[in-house]
């Protein structure tokens, strides 16, 4: 029996295909002071400034600065955002 995704279509996006199309362009260098990639240190400051992964999750949605709006993935779902960052800080 197949279930119909909630997404649609493919299903849902994984964090490694938000990140590459989407957050690396920035992430990945530290492209406008934008926290890189796997910099654990970065990452767990600015966790702990905005509460855990939701706080960044919701600055994510929201845009921050130079950070944009669901940086830059218009139809990524939260799921998705969620997934793409704790995969970039390494945080869960
Ligand atoms: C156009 C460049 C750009 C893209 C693309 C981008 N970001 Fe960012 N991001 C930034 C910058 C710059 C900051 C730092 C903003 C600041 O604190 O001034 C940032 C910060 C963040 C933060 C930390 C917010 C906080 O509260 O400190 C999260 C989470 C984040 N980005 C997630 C993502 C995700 C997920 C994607 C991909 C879907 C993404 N970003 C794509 C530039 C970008």
């Amino acid at each position: 029996m197949e279930v119909a995704a909630s997404t649609g279509g493919g299903g849902a996006k994984t964090p490694d295909e938000v990140i590459a199309k989407h957050c690396n362009a920035c992430h990945g260098t530290g492209l406008l002071g934008a926290p890189k990639i796997g910099d654990a240190a970065a990452w767990g400051e600015r966790s702990k400034k905005e509460g855990g992964v939701d706080g960044l999750l919701a600055k994510a949605i929201s845009g921050i600065n130079s950070m944009p709006p669901k940086g830059t993935c218009a139809d990524c779902s939260d799921p998705e955002l969620k997934g793409a960052i704790e995969k970039m800080s390494g945080l869960k």
